[in-house]
């Protein structure tokens, strides 16, 4: 037995998100694997933090490796490095110490983008990611609250505001202002000009994800924050309703106008779900979402219940998805993290595959 034939062996193993090998990726090379007698070793470095996808991939590794004669036992160790999805066609540099912004935004206001934005951050930090949140909301910034946090923001040693932390998530908000700094008079050109300093002067601390809660709609600061924020990709935030479905069609138009590519659309209080019995009535009809999506031609990305548990979660800032980590709606906002996570894996992969001229960088509709 050598590396040689367990690398070999190893091509036959594909990445979930990449459809690739991992040996053609670099998942695993020579040095990864050690070799002791009928045991072997090997760790693999992924470019998704998802513990499921890790844990597929191990186990075909496991699997693959077994049956190589000789082969007695197999560990397998999976650590991840998230890749950046640079955007080019943005022209917008970088956020310092930020791989991937994700904005989530609505066309209207109430939907839920920030109960969408705060469960979707602790969600992706419990799949092991670094995460962040940015309150987008600049004169309704409700971040604070949902968090249960009232914090300070101090400046660190490069005179950039330090970001306040709640459950592992590095946070800022203009909540975090005392009432007389509150910005709440900015207007056009000042406006513009207060959302550039307050989305860049932020030291940030290697973060994979970065969750800008934006503003309600697409007016002025939307557009504003959208323009400032190189974002990795926007998911639009829309409850069954028509009226809400028709509201979102726009949201979906200005991130596509502005070259921010579309994660999909996350139908939120899709349904309701009684917390005594956990029935689930599908009060508003059923796939309002799902066919919208489908004729944008966006992702659909899921659906999330309305559920009292939400709400109260949000009122008293303990995230669903840590005061009911194994319910339901948890799921649902886990399975989004996953979404989120595989989509940004493949743009990142594609992205890097473009730079290098491989491939012709897919256009942004
Ligand atoms: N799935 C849900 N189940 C139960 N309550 C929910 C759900 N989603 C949101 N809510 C509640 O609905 C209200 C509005 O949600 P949220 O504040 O997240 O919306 P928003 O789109 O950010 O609103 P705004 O436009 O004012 O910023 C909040 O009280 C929230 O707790
Ligand atoms: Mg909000």
């Amino acid at each position: 037995m050598t590396t040689k034939m367990v690398l070999e062996a190893l091509k036959r193993v594909t990445d979930p998100d990449l459809g690739v090998d991992i040996v053609s990726l670099k998942f695993v090379r020579d040095q990864d694997i050690t070799i002791d007698g009928g045991r072997v070793s090997i760790a693999v470095e992924l470019a998704t933090p998802s513990p499921a996808k890790r844990e597929g991939v191990a186990a075909q590794v496991r699997n693959t490796v077994g049956v190589l004669p000789g082969v007695q036992h197999v560990a397998v160790t999976t650590s991840f490095v998230v890749k950046s999805v640079s955007a080019p066609e943005h022209g917008k540099p970088p956020l310092p110490g930020v791989k991937n912004v994700i904005a989530v935004g609505a066309g209207k206001g109430g939907v839920g983008k920030t109960t969408v934005s705060v469960n979707l951050a602790v969600a992706l930090a419990r799949s092991g990611a670094r995460v962040g949140v940015l309150d987008g909301d600049i004169y309704g910034p409700n971040v604070p609250i949902m968090f249960g946090l009232q914090a300070q923001l101090g400046s660190d040693e490069h005179k950039r505001i330090r970001p306040a932390e709640k459950y592992g998530i590095q946070i800022v908000s203009m909540g975090f202002l005392t009432q007389e700094e509150a910005p709440v008079i900015w207007r056009g050109p000042m406006l513009h000009s207060a959302i550039q300093q307050f989305c860049r002067d932020v030291g940030w601390k290697d973060l994979d994800y970065l969750v800008v809660d934006m503003p309600p709609g697409t007016g002025d600061v939307a557009l504003s924050l959208s323009q400032t924020v190189p974002a990795a990709g926007a998911i639009v935030v829309t409850t069954p309703q028509q009226v809400s479905l028709a509201d979102s069609r726009r949201a979906v138009r200005m991130y596509q106008k502005l070259k921010i590519p579309t994660l999909g659309l996350v139908e939120n209080m899709s349904f309701y779900e009684c917390t005594n019995c956990h029935h689930q009535a599908d009060i508003f009809g059923h796939g309002g979402g799902e066919q919208a999506a489908h004729q944008m031609e966006i992702p659909f990305l899921g659906r999330l219940p309305l559920y009292q548990p939400i709400r109260v979660g949000g009122d008293r800032g303990i995230p669903l998805v840590i005061a009911e980590p194994d319910s339901a709606g948890t799921r649902a906002f886990m399975d989004l993290a996953e979404a989120v996570m595989a989509q940004l894996s493949v743009n990142a992969h594609r992205a890097a595959l473009a730079n290098k001229g491989k491939i012709p960088l897919i256009q942004v509709k």
